[in-house]
């Protein structure tokens, strides 16, 4: 027998309000950074800072969606309210602290030098008569332009890290300047191409990598890093730090 016409509206009454959806924020990220940001063979994006912010939106109550974002112009999608967060391995530095505001550190970081496995290069200033790749507006970028000077030829600057790297491998410049992790994975993972890192740590700042968000949007921020302590309070950062860069 059909139920009562009145149930569903007695149901309806007496049940407690729907909880409202949670929150979709859109996050930044150039994800051509493994292993920081990649994208997989599926196309799905994936890395550690994926996973870190993927644990902190769950402590927080909010959800993601990462949206691959070229990293030139990643920083006015933030003004522009096209994306909500970014997590693209950004050092925080004064410079960018004037247009967007970051989250409590969350990991550390200096550069590093890709060269090939023959090269004489041993530190950072015998790139000094060398052609050196760097990705646009990295800090990479901004070590190299420091050594090398503003109006230097010899300074061959990409899009992305990746294409920098193929012209290493390719032999149209000598050296890339990268971020530690990223080089040290490209080294690992690229062993037929016979690459090495080499370190000049007295040569290059320490850096340390920030969640950023809109200037002024505290409440997100707040939201950040409230996730980012509960996530290394309880061990979930450290399980995502060993998967990626083991113990
Ligand atoms: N840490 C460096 C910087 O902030 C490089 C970051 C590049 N990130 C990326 N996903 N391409 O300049």
């Amino acid at each position: 027998a059909a139920a009562p016409a009145s149930a569903p509206a007695v149901a309806a009454a007496s049940a407690p309000p729907a909880p409202p959806p949670p929150k979709v924020l859109t996050v930044g990220t150039d994800a051509a950074y493994a292993p920081f940001e990649s994208q997989n063979e599926k196309g799905e994006i994936v890395g550690f800072d994926i996973e870190v912010v993927g644990a902190i939106a769950k402590k927080a109550g909010f959800e993601v969606k990462f949206v691959n974002t070229p990293w030139e112009g990643i920083f006015n999608t933030l003004g522009q309210g096209d994306r909500d967060l970014l997590v693209s391995a950004i050092t925080i530095n004064d410079e960018r602290k004037q247009t967007m505001d970051f989250s409590d550190p969350y990991f550390n970081a200096q550069q590093l030098i890709a060269v090939k496995e023959n090269s004489k290069v041993a530190k950072f200033a015998d790139l000094k008569k060398l052609k050196v790749g760097v990705q646009t507006g990295t800090t990479g970028d901004e070590a190299v332009t420091k050594l090398l000077g503003k109006t230097s030829t010899a300074i061959k600057r990409f899009e992305s890290t990746p294409l920098a790297l193929k012209e290493l491998e390719a032999g149209g410049v000598d050296a890339v300047v990268a971020d530690n992790g990223v080089v040290i994975n490209y080294v690992t993972n690229n062993a037929g191409s016979k690459f090495k890192a080499v370190a000049d740590p007295a040569a290059f700042a320490a850096e340390q990598y920030g969640i950023a968000v809109k200037k002024g949007n505290a409440e997100l921020l707040g939201q950040i890093n409230k996730g980012l302590a509960d996530i290394r309070a309880d061990g979930t950062y450290d399980q995502i730090y060993t998967k990626y860069f083991g113990a």
